[in-house]
């Protein structure tokens, strides 16, 4: 079982005044990371993830104040230096970074991505996202957000280039011969003429080869066309959590999908999203979840539904069937998962709600109060076995918390990682030293030499 630990939002949406957060330390303290990164090093986590979205969120009434004022998913860095940096005091630990292939180029991400590789020996992990928010759009220059199939057609067209140019110059490239003084042998430099729909792009990468070659490459969409595109090229799935009927359904979705395209479908683990609070007691857990509510205004609740739905809220009558405003809001997304459409599949489409209703169930479910897991170490790794088990255990988890920060991941790691292990689940030590060979248990240029051969993919 693989065990990752989700930091997006952890200094977000008010948990930083929750009992138990930093004290005398706060976001973007570099330390306040370094203290999370030694924590998930010692517990022997994969790697610590770290999502992204660049927009304030500024759905609701049209306008990023509410979130502003209440720190709902915002302010957000880019990662990719802390990153450099705690990979300096960490040996074991992967970290993975997000990147959005509908606003950037892939040029650049590919070159970044293998000089972090270099910075952390191997250690890195590409979420790729295909963006699902107008604010992060506006700030690359589009009025609209690209169609839903077309962000996906050029999600697939970005990796195809990243591929290309992460295998444009083999590690063999670098000779460095003191003799005659030759640097590098230009026969294992190609260039990539990449002209596609969305880029054009020579190549060779500028970069120096990295020993892995490429990062870990994950991707999340649930759509049809998400399921497609990890098909196409992730060594991993993340998967949002629910019940493990859906994990089930989801997990032969996408072997149906790898199928298709030529894979085998134990070639890609999913991790399940779970978000957690471990407690050496129930009580305690209880407690702790409890406290989750304390800490959202409506005027937050409201903030954050709204940029969910990618639909302002605040437009709804105060009683509507469920369906209609499902349709607004894949109409104004384009995509069919997410929050909403999880209450469709509960309640029914004619199920009809009151805003006021559609509030509390919200504001129940955006602070963590009824999806979060709370409980004894044993409790919530009876739950993740048996989910791991009736998904193939092929993948493992990635952990989140909406609890304080950092004693949730301490808790994590002093109670809840002792018990996997002692149930024989989780590892006691790093099996290798790349993030590859412990994710994926190979060597990433096993991984390229064997699952990839026969496929139309980069040079
Ligand atoms: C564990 C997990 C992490 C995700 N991280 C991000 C993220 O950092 N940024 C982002 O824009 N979307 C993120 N997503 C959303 C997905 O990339 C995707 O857009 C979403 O699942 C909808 O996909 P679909 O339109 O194919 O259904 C994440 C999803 C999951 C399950």
């Amino acid at each position: 079982m693989h065990l990752a630990f989700d930091m997006s939002f952890t200094h977000t949406d008010g948990r930083w005044r929750l009992p138990g957060g930093w004290a005398g330390r706060t976001f973007p303290d570099l330390k306040m990371y370094a203290e999370m990164a030694l924590i998930a090093e010692r517990a022997r986590l994969d790697m610590l993830f770290f999502g992204d979205g660049t927009g304030i969120p500024d759905t609701w009434q049209g306008s990023p104040d509410g979130a502003v004022r209440w720190g709902v998913g915002w302010p957000r860095q880019d990662m990719s230096p802390y990153i450099a940096a705690l990979a300096q005091l960490t040996t074991g630990l992967g970290f993975g970074l997000t990147y959005s292939s509908t606003f950037m180029h892939p040029f650049y991400v590919a070159r970044l991505l293998t000089s972090l590789n270099h910075i952390s020996d191997g250690r890195i992990a590409f979420n790729v996202v295909a963006s699902s928010r107008r604010a992060d759009a506006a700030n690359y220059g589009y009025d609209e957000l690209m169609a839903h199939d077309q962000r996906y057609t050029r999600m697939n067209e970005f990796m195809d280039v990243c591929l290309g140019l992460w295998r444009s110059v083999t590690p063999e490239a670098i000779v460095m011969d003191p003799e005659t003084g030759q640097f590098a042998d230009p026969k294992q430099v190609h260039q990539l003429h990449h002209h596609g729909e969305h880029f054009d792009v020579r190549g060779p990468l500028s970069a120096a080869p990295a020993d892995v070659v490429r990062p870990v490459l994950v991707q999340a969409g649930a759509s049809p066309e998400g399921i497609a595109a990890s098909a196409h090229f992730a060594d991993l799935v993340f998967a949002q959590g629910g019940s493990i009927a859906a994990h089930v359904q989801h997990r032969a979705a996408l072997d149906a999908e790898l199928t298709r395209q030529g894979r085998r479908p134990d070639e890609v683990g999913v991790m399940w999203s779970k978000d957690v609070i471990v407690a050496e007691t129930e009580e305690v857990a209880q407690h702790r979840r409890s406290q989750l509510l304390d800490i959202w205004t409506p005027e937050m609740v409201a903030v954050q539904l709204s940029n969910g739905a990618g639909f302002d809220l605040a437009t709804l009558p105060d009683r509507f069937p469920l369906g209609e405003i499902g349709e607004r809001i894949a109409k104004a997304t384009g995509s069919k998962s997410g929050h909403f459409n999880r209450l469709i599949a509960e309640y029914g489409v004619d199920h009809v709600m009151t805003k006021d209703e559609l509030f509390e169930e919200g504001r129940d479910r955006i602070s963590g109060y009824s999806g979060v897991m709370a409980g004894t170490p044993e409790a919530i790794a009876d739950h993740l076995e048996e989910a791991f088990e009736a998904t193939g255990s092929n993948g493992g988890f990635m952990l989140s918390s909406h609890g304080a920060m950092p004693r949730a991941l301490a808790d994590i790691a002093d109670l809840l990682v002792p018990e996997l292990q002692r149930r024989g689940l989780f590892r006691r030590e790093y099996e290798g030293s790349t993030l590859a060979e412990n994710l994926l248990g190979k060597h990433m240029r096993d991984i390229e030499n064997t699952t990839l051969v026969g496929r139309e993919v980069g040079v």
